[in-house]
């Protein structure tokens, strides 16, 4: 009997049109647009305008993800949003996602993927999971934040990082396993959650607040650094060896778009020159679990990405949560 694989036949993505630059940065806090570039590679980064919710960018990514398929959304059978900015507590995100996009058949559960900015690649895996179980034929898998509303805009050593935006990729049951997601490989570890965390949660009593700063977005930046370097290395280490592959036959590498230097770490990992990796970090920021598919879908759309390659996405976040994907495309 033939492999059953999951392939993507649509990719999508949304920004919202505001653009925060460094330079207004630098003309309300202490920081300058050379330290930002420097140190992380970003020059600016979108935000979400008043009213625009997490499940507003999800769904447009997800519209441009089922136009590329050309399918319509009454054909999935499985919608997971990752996210760590949901729109409420509940409903989960991934059911207003559902609503808005006009979805009426019911036989299509939808829930959120908490893993911070892991959360597309655990989604990713998971959804891949349900279609090679035969659980699912097509599963729509969003990577959607707002991220501007959980940090403290007075921090400046975390507001400068992050940024709103969503991708979307759409996985349809095949079986020409060539074409298909080879791998996943997915990591936690929860001894570091004081190096990265929002201590705001209802179980803890205590929601975000922006006005006081409670609640919001924490991180201890330089450790961070040093674990995301160390796990990344690991996993795209242990990515290859699962697959029999040499570095070399990687074509393209999908990084989370957490800093430049992270992603210049790995790129030396694999042996790769920058010109094989897709970079948005210059212009998107940190988005979390949105960064992934937001690149996919850039390089898929410009026509980098070509049937037949190999491609190694990956990512780290707050848990620590890590982990990786290797598609042939
Ligand atoms: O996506 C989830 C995972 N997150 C990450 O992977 C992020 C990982 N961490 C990082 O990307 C980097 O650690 C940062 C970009 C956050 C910081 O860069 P760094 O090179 O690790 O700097 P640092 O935290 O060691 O700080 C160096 C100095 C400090 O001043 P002193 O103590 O040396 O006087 C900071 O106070 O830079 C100062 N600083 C700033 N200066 C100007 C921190 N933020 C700023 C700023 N502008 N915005």
């Amino acid at each position: 009997m033939p492999i059953r694989a999951a392939r993507i036949i649509g990719t999508g993505s949304y920004l919202p049109e505001q653009i925060l630059s460094n330079a207004e940065l630098a003309s309300r806090l202490d920081t300058t647009d050379e330290w930002i570039r420097s140190r992380t590679g970003i020059s600016e980064r979108r935000i979400a305008a008043p009213g625009e919710y997490t499940s507003d960018l999800a769904c447009n990514a997800a519209q441009q993800a089922l136009q590329m398929a050309g399918i319509t959304a009454d054909s999935l059978d499985f919608i997971l949003v990752a996210t760590t900015t949901p729109d409420l507590v509940f409903p989960a995100t991934a059911v207003r996602v559902q609503r808005k996009l006009g979805a009426t058949k019911r036989q299509m559960p939808a829930c959120d993927v908490q893993a911070v900015c892991a959360g597309f690649i655990y989604a990713l895996s998971i959804g891949d999971s349900l279609i090679r179980s035969g659980s699912a034929q097509r599963v729509l898998v969003i990577g959607a934040e707002t991220m501007s509303r959980a940090i403290d805009w007075q921090d400046r050593a975390t507001c400068i990082l992050f940024g709103d935006g969503a991708g979307a990729a759409i996985l349809e049951a095949t079986t020409e396993s060539d074409h298909a997601i080879l791998s996943t490989h997915l990591y936690a570890d929860g001894q570091y959650e004081d190096l990265l965390r929002t201590p705001g949660g209802i179980s803890h009593g205590l929601l975000l607040d922006p006005s006081s700063g409670s609640g919001l977005l924490h991180m201890r930046g330089n450790e961070v650094f040093k674990q995301a370097v160390k796990a990344l290395e690991e996993v795209v280490d242990q990515t290859l060896a699962a697959n029999g592959l040499d570095k070399a036959q990687i074509d393209w590498l999908v990084p989370h778009q957490a800093n430049i230097r992270i992603i210049q770490s790995t790129a030396k990992r694999l042996g790769m020159t920058m010109d094989r990796v897709v970079l948005t970090v210059n212009r998107h920021g940190n988005t979390s679990a949105a960064s992934v598919p937001l690149a996919l879908d850039e390089a898929v759309r410009d026509g980098r990405i070509q049937p037949g390659q190999l491609l190694l996405l990956e990512a780290f976040g707050g848990g620590f949560t890590w982990g990786s994907a290797l598609l042939r495309w």
